[in-house]
């Protein structure tokens, strides 16, 4: 922005909840935490999980909601306000890199909703009825190359079309309409997935835990799924924070942002697991997973062809709400740090990503078996680069950054006043001091010592 020129703010209280939330509900709810949790075991996962939103993710979202309002600033320049020295900018780059790095694969799968709004308009996901066609049917379409560089395109497109009308005419504007339309298509789904036979196993899976089958991966990817999920650890919400005026309430906006994308997230699991075992598929078919599962749903109901419209334009929508706020990110520090004029920042980022995203465009064809990282391709590696290590690491300086360096005093008075439960604003305040930075260098150790771990034996694997 400008010198001299006001920073633009949310219309309305319940415009920035629900572009937040538009931010935080995407593929991670609807395409990712299914298949995540399918191949982890199911409700144990979903446990760990829901522990990760709560002692992590909510005071999290809430540090990074503070460090906009009280800054203003985009990422980098929020970081070298609260944190004096150069040296913490880089927070700011890491974040501004992550968000990068996401939108690489992001706008593929946001891609692929958009080549399933067109072929369910077309009649061909309803025309599928068993799950062997649905699987069929998506690994030709994946392993496309011309088709999914053209989706992709298009995605990437359309997000920056967004971006560049900046906040109130893009983001928010479709938020408030688009998310209640979601949650309505969702309980469908879930009553639909329910009155099939054999449905009620799936429940079981997602519901009855059975901690014998979680393992140390799959813990680290609970907590890569709970910031992934919540936008965190990149300062996505630092950005939307800093649009917030004085008069709007930090905790309140934080509990619900997390609260809502958590329901919905668990709403789509309910969705999906229920038709999954009523089909005798595996839980962990990996990323396809929703498009193995719902055009068979669809297929079999009765103004299916409808309700697949729908269900992948809102999927789209929800996507769309999501990656435009991990571009924000850049264009946002691009604008405030080096003066850019909007337009510009979005065409040359934008365009970049796009060229960057071709590799994961082409993870399920052609580039299926490019090795980036020790067996896992483009899409693979960008994946758990970003949501285990990256974003964690993230949150982890976030957190000491603001309880350590910059001292809790100078911001606590920016959480809401008036508010009548005192005691939440002192436990956010010991959480991200005392727990919050521990627990992630925890998970960090744990990670790395996993992640070496299963390094060395491929090594061995390789040298015998
Ligand atoms: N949370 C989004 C989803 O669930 C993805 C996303 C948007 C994101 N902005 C982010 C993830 C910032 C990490 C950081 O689909």
């Amino acid at each position: 922005m400008a010198p001299g020129t006001e920073r633009e703010q949310w219309g309305s209280k319940i415009g920035f909840i629900l572009a937040a939330a538009g931010s935080a509900i995407g593929l991670g709810n609807i395409w990712k935490f299914p298949y995540v949790a399918g191949e982890n075991g199911g409700a144990a996962f979903v446990l760990i999980y829901i522990f990760f939103v709560m002692v992590l993710g909510l005071p999290i979202m809430i540090a990074e909601l503070v460090i906009g309002r009280h800054t203003e600033k985009d990422p980098v320049g929020a970081f070298k306000a609260i944190a004096g020295g150069t040296k913490w900018e880089f927070v700011g780059y890491l974040g501004v890199l992550t968000g990068f790095f996401i939108l690489t694969f992001y706008n593929v799968v946001g891609g692929w909703t958009i080549g399933y709004i067109v072929k369910s308009v077309m009649g061909e996901v309803t025309a599928v009825h068993d799950t062997a066609t649905a699987q069929r049917v998506f690994s030709e379409f994946s392993a496309n190359p011309a088709l999914m560089i053209l989706y992709h395109f298009l995605f990437t497109a359309t997000c920056m079309i967004i971006v560049v009308k900046g906040i109130r005419n893009g983001i928010e504007r479709w938020s408030k309409v688009l998310m209640p339309l979601l949650f309505v298509i969702l309980l469908i789904l879930i009553g639909k997935g329910l009155s099939m036979e054999g449905g009620i196993a799936g429940l079981k899976f997602f519901l009855q835990p059975d901690f014998s089958k979680i393992t140390m991966s799959s813990v680290i990817s609970a907590l890569g799924q709970s910031f992934f999920s919540l936008s965190l650890g990149m300062g996505a919400m630092i950005t939307y924070g800093s649009y917030l005026s004085r008069q709007d309430k930090i905790l309140h906006s934080a509990l619900y942002i997390v609260f809502l994308d958590t329901f919905i997230a668990i709403l789509a699991g309910l969705a999906i697991f229920p038709a999954v075992f009523a089909m005798n598929m595996s839980p962990g078919e990996g990323p396809g997973l929703i498009f193995h599962i719902i055009p068979v749903v669809f297929g079999n109901m009765s103004y299916g062809i409808v309700f697949a419209v729908l269900f992948f334009m809102l999927l789209f929508i929800a996507a769309l709400t999501s990656a435009m706020s991990l571009l924000e990110v850049t264009v946002a520090y691009i604008i405030d740090e080096k003066g850019w004029s909007r337009r510009k920042a979005v065409c040359v980022f934008g365009t970049t990503i796009f060229i960057l995203g071709i590799p994961a465009a082409l993870s399920f064809g052609v580039m299926k078996n490019v090795t980036v990282f020790f067996g896992n391709n483009f899409f693979d590696f960008m994946d758990k680069l970003t949501s285990n290590y990256m974003l964690p690491v993230g949150g982890f300086f976030i957190a000491v950054c603001l309880g350590w360096k910059y001292g809790l005093e100078n911001t606590i008075h920016e959480l809401d006043p008036d508010t009548r439960i005192i005691s939440l604003k002192e436990l956010w305040a010991f959480t991200i001091k005392f727990v919050s930075p521990f627990l992630l260098l925890l998970m960090f150790i744990m990670l790395v010592k996993d992640d070496v771990a299963g390094i060395l034996s491929g090594l061995t694997e390789l040298l015998r």
